[in-house]
């Protein structure tokens, strides 16, 4: 299992600026799998490695948040065995790994959808991971679990329109109010696993100006010397949201 000690963090990232929020995709966990000749869900199983050692590392470099994306509302249309065992999967994670990630400071969130296909006991998990760990300061872990980019502006909307806001007052700042976690700034980089050059649905509207990384590891291979070359290579360029170079 990942250490949680302190590693030495590399002499070229630059501690000053180190991305803020950081999101994944995790992907490529049944290609991992079926590489090896083994069921897809062992793929995902050895993500939890992955997720944990990624988790260290971003503590390691003072990584405020980390988003990961581990179910998309489109995930529904894949075999019901592989579904179930990513909703007990989930949940399992949760219940071995949610006090030893309150040790070490960290705050638990998720994003996305609740409706009735998340079991309720998952979404019992959910809410204690979320309770027992909604005052640590350190990082949050923002789960992104039955999420979708379009169904939280969705969402979104519909909060719009039961808040009874007029046409005239709709605006991005309106809007940013009423995602699922306004309060965590938009994603500074976004790293994608498994050499697909996609979004697959994720943070649609948060990722408008984020750094993006796409890397041909797959997420079960990924670990924090992975996170730490994407935070170099992110140190490299240049962000200038719209305006000019200084
Ligand atoms: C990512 O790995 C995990 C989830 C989407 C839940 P995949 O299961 O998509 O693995 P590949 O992309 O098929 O290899
Ligand atoms: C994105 O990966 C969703 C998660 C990692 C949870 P997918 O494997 O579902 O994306 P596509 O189908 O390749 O676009
Ligand atoms: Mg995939």
């Amino acid at each position: 299992m990942p250490d949680p000690r302190p590693t030495p963090v590399p002499a070229s990232i630059d501690l000053a600026s180190v991305p803020h929020h950081v999101a994944v995709v995790m992907d490529g966990n049944g290609r991992w799998a079926q590489r090896q000749g083994l069921a897809r869900t062992v793929g995902h199983g050895a993500g939890e490695a992955s997720l944990l050692d990624t988790t260290y590392g971003a503590l390691s470099i003072g990584v405020r948040v980390l988003t990961v994306y581990a179910f998309s509302t489109e995930n529904w249309r894949r075999p019901i065995d592989e579904v179930r065992y990513l909703m007990n999967f989930n949940q399992s994670l949760l219940q071995r790994r949610e006090h030893e990630l309150h040790d070490e400071g960290v705050r638990i969130t998720f994003s996305g959808r609740r409706d009735w296909r998340v079991p309720k006991r998952v979404l019992a998990n959910m809410d204690e991971a979320a309770a027992l760990t909604a005052k640590n300061k350190v990082m949050t872990l923002n789960i992104a679990f039955n999420y979708g980019g379009r169904a939280e502006i969705v969402d979104a909307v519909r909060r719009l329109v039961s808040d009874g806001l007029a046409a005239d007052k709709v605006d991005e700042k309106a809007i940013r109010a009423r995602l699922y976690h306004p309060e965590i700034a938009d994603p500074d980089l976004v790293v994608r696993t498994s050499g697909e050059f996609r979004i697959s649905n994720f943070l649609l509207w948060e990722m408008a100006y984020s750094e993006m990384i796409f890397t041909d590891v797959l997420w079960p291979d990924f670990r924090r010397e992975n996170l730490f070359e994407a935070v170099q290579e992110f140190q490299r360029r240049e962000r200038r949201f719209g305006g000019l170079d200084k």
